[in-house]
């Protein structure tokens, strides 16, 4: 079975992966102190890890999360590969295949060239971020963040703001899936030239579109920010106008955010720019517990579909 979306995923198979990564927590304490049940799951098993676009948090955690099970991680990175010499990915993936390989997670620009992996061998790929199109797995550790600190397992009644680089974000699309499926209303914000076009919409389930901060952060139960891509921006960014109009420092948490709600952040976060280091540091941030649940929801991710 392979993880390419949560689009088509049910809110079932959600809960289900959740719950396993819960199960899965104590295997974080580190698989030669801690006997856990799951420790040697992947024993004998070789997971290509092949990273074709920038990754920290991701990759680490996905080569982590191998281990704790007792896999194998054989980790590519594009710099040192053969795709620098004209090799298509596909066939980088065939040759990886020839030596035992028995599953891929990809992060690439591209989700076609995913998908080619994917029809093209007989093994499980695990999307890992791709192209704008979806991360899944990103989804996944942010809805296992908010159920912890919410204390819910379903997002009845609350309302989601996402923050920030809207139509670059493969991470505010696989989490409108994600939330909305457990009941969440979603709201997107941004200036108009970071959200995507009026004709797109309709690809984001339902969620609403504001350009305002304060009605974006006005009766939210949680706010997650995002970066500008700039990576993926041709021309120059007016860095100034977003920081005025959209930055989130601690004066906008007191007058424009309900008490206590949570801020989360995927990374990496770019100090000073959508989140002052007052916010970042500060009580109401999970981004480091984001981090955290992202090695046992992967490990969750990789049982699931290999064991
Ligand atoms: C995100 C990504 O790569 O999509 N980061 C991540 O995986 N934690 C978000 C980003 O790059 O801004």
């Amino acid at each position: 079975m392979s993880l390419l979306g949560l689009s088509e995923m049910s809110a079932g198979e959600m809960q289900h992966l959740l719950q396993l990564s819960r199960d899965l927590d104590p295997c974080l304490a580190g698989p030669y102190q801690a006997p856990s049940p799951y420790a040697h799951s992947l024993r004998g098993r070789v997971v290509g890890l092949l990273f074709f676009e920038t990754s920290t948090r991701t990759r680490s955690s996905f080569e982590l999360a191998v281990h704790h099970l007792g896999g194998y991680p054989l980790v590519l990175s594009i710099e040192g590969s053969s795709v620098k010499k004209g090799e298509t990915e596909l066939d980088t993936c065939r040759n990886l295949r020839a030596m035992g390989v028995q599953a891929f997670v990809v992060r690439h620009s591209s989700y076609e060239v995913m998908l080619e992996i994917h029809t093209g061998l007989d093994v499980p790929v695990i999307n890992a971020g791709v192209g704008c199109v979806e991360h899944p797995t990103q989804a996944l550790l942010d809805l296992r963040t908010l159920q912890d600190a919410l204390d819910c397992r379903d997002f009845e009644g609350k309302k989601i703001a996402i923050i920030g680089d809207i139509v670059h974000s493969r991470v505010a699309r696989s989490n409108v899936y994600g939330f909305s499926a457990l009941g969440a209303e979603v709201v997107l914000a941004g200036p108009e030239s970071l959200l995507p076009p009026e004709e797109d919409r309709h690809g984001y389930a339902g969620a609403r579109f504001v350009t305002s901060r304060a009605e974006a952060l006005a009766d939210a139960d949680a706010v997650m920010m995002l970066r500008i891509q700039k990576e993926r921006i041709e021309g120059e960014v007016d860095l100034e106008t977003f920081i005025s109009k959209w930055r989130v420092d601690q004066r906008v948490v007191e007058s424009e955010m309900k008490p206590g709600v949570p801020i989360l952040h995927p990374g990496p976060v770019l100090r000073g720019e959508e989140l002052t280091s007052e916010v970042i540091d500060g009580p109401r941030s999970l981004i480091l517990r984001q981090v955290r649940n992202g090695v046992a929801v992967r490990q969750a991710v990789l049982y699931h579909t290999l064991v």
